[in-house]
C-alpha cells in the first residue's frame, strides 16, 4: 500500500488507560476509578457528549511538558507502526489552560517530540490548535492571541467539541484573524450537526477541509458542491460507530461517499477511545465494507493530496 497521512486525530484522544494510570502515579494523583478494568468499563458511549465527558475528565493527568511528550511519542510510535507517514495533529489548548496548565507547557511537550518525529518515526507532522465550540468565543480569541504571542509553530486552527447548538458562524471573527495570519483552517462539521453547519464552515469560516462531514449526504446539492470544489472530508469510521453517528461499520456510508466522488480520507479521531488507530480503521473497513485494494489506494492518495504538507513532501509521500 502507498503511504498515507492521518489528518484528523486529537492528541488528547491518544491518551489510553495505561498511560492515564501511569501519569496519575507519576503525578501522585488520585483517579476516580477503582482499577484499570473499572476505567475500561466506561468506554461505552451513547453520543458525542457522553464521550467528551470522559475525554475531558481524563485530561487531569496531563500536567507537565513530559506528560504531553509521552502522550505524543505514544501516538507517533503506534501511527508509524500502522503505516502513517504524515500526521496533522489536533490539540485543544483550552482544555489545558482552563485546568491551569500553561499553553507554553503544552506546546513544549508536544513540539519537542514532533521535532524528532521525522528522524525517529519517519513521519512528517503538523500541529493544529482547535477551538472548543462549546466554550465562549472570547476564550477562542484569547487562545489565538496567546498562540500568536508565543509564535507557536502551528500550521492551522480547527473547531471541535460539542457540535449541536454551537454553529460555525459564532467563530467567524477568530477564524478570519487566524487565516489573515496565514494559518490553515479546518472545522468539525456534519458529525452530529446538520449539513447547514458544513456550509457555514465553508462560507463563513473559510475552511479548507471539513472534519467528519458525513451528514452532507442528507443534502445532495451540498454533496455536488463538495465534489466540484474538491473539499476534503476527514472521515472517522470507528469514531462514527462508537459515537452512534452510524449504527454499525457495515452501514457506514464511506463507500457511498467515495462513489459520489467526494474526496474522503480515513482517520482515527481519538484512537484510544474508539477501538483502534487508523490501521485498525482500514482493517475493519476491509472486513465490514469489503473495501478493495483500489479503494484503499484512493483513500491513501486522497489523504496525501488533502494534507497541508509541502508540494515536495507530497510528491515524496505519493511515490512511497
Ligand atoms: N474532540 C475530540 N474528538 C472529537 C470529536 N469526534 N468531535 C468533536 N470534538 C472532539
Ligand atoms: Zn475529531
Amino acid at each position: 500500500m502507498t503511504a498515507f497521512a492521518e489528518l484528523h486525530m486529537h492528541i488528547e484522544g491518544a491518551l489510553g488507560p495505561d498511560l492515564i494510570f501511569g501519569l496519575a502515579e507519576r503525578n501522585r494523583m488520585h483517579l476516580p476509578y477503582d482499577s484499570l478494568a473499572d476505567l475500561e468499563s466506561r468506554y461505552e458511549f451513547t453520543d458525542l457528549q457522553s464521550f467528551l465527558d470522559l475525554y475531558y475528565a481524563n485530561l487531569a493527568v496531563l500536567r507537565t511538558a513530559d506528560d504531553f511528550a509521552d502522550l505524543t511519542r505514544d501516538y507517533l510510535r503506534r501511527a508509524a507502526a500502522a503505516g502513517v507517514r504524515h500526521a496533522e495533529i489536533f490539540f485543544d489548548p483550552q482544555a489545558h489552560t482552563a485546568r491551569g496548565v500553561p499553553l507554553q507547557v503544552v506546546l513544549d511537550g508536544i513540539l519537542d517530540v514532533l521535532a524528532v518525529s521525522e528522524h525517529e518515526f519517519g513521519m512528517s507532522t503538523g500541529l493544529i490548535a482547535s477551538f472548543l465550540r462549546d466554550q465562549p468565543v472570547h476564550d477562542a480569541e484569547a487562545v489565538l492571541d496567546e498562540l500568536l504571542r508565543l509564535r507557536a509553530p502551528i500550521i492551522g486552527v480547527g473547531l471541535d467539541s460539542a457540535e449541536v447548538g454551537n454553529p460555525p458562524t459564532l467563530f467567524e471573527d477568530v477564524f478570519a484573524r487566524a487565516r489573515a495570519e496565514g494559518l490553515h483552517a479546518v472545522a468539525h462539521a456534519g458529525e452530529e450537526g446538520p449539513p447547514e453547519y458544513i456550509r457555514q464552515a465553508l462560507d463563513v469560516l473559510g475552511v479548507e477541509r471539513i472534519d467528519h462531514g458525513v451528514r452532507c449526504l442528507e443534502d445532495p446539492e451540498l454533496v455536488r458542491r463538495l465534489v466540484d470544489e474538491e473539499i476534503p472530508l476527514t472521515v472517522c469510521p470507528l469514531s462514527n460507530v462508537r459515537l452512534r453517528v452510524v449504527d454499525s461499520l457495515g452501514q457506514h456510508p464511506l463507500r457511498t461517499m467515495l462513489d459520489a466522488g467526494l474526496k474522503v480520507t480515513v482517520n482515527s479521531d481519538d484512537p484510544a477511545y474508539f477501538g483502534g488507530d487508523v490501521g485498525v480503521n482500514f482493517a475493519r473497513l476491509r472486513e465490514e465494507l469489503a473495501l478493495t485494494d483500489g479503494e484503499v489506494e484512493t483513500l491513501a492518495r486522497n489523504s496525501i493530496e488533502a494534507s497541508f504538507a509541502s508540494p515536495a513532501r507530497k510528491e515524496q509521500l505519493l511515490a512511497m
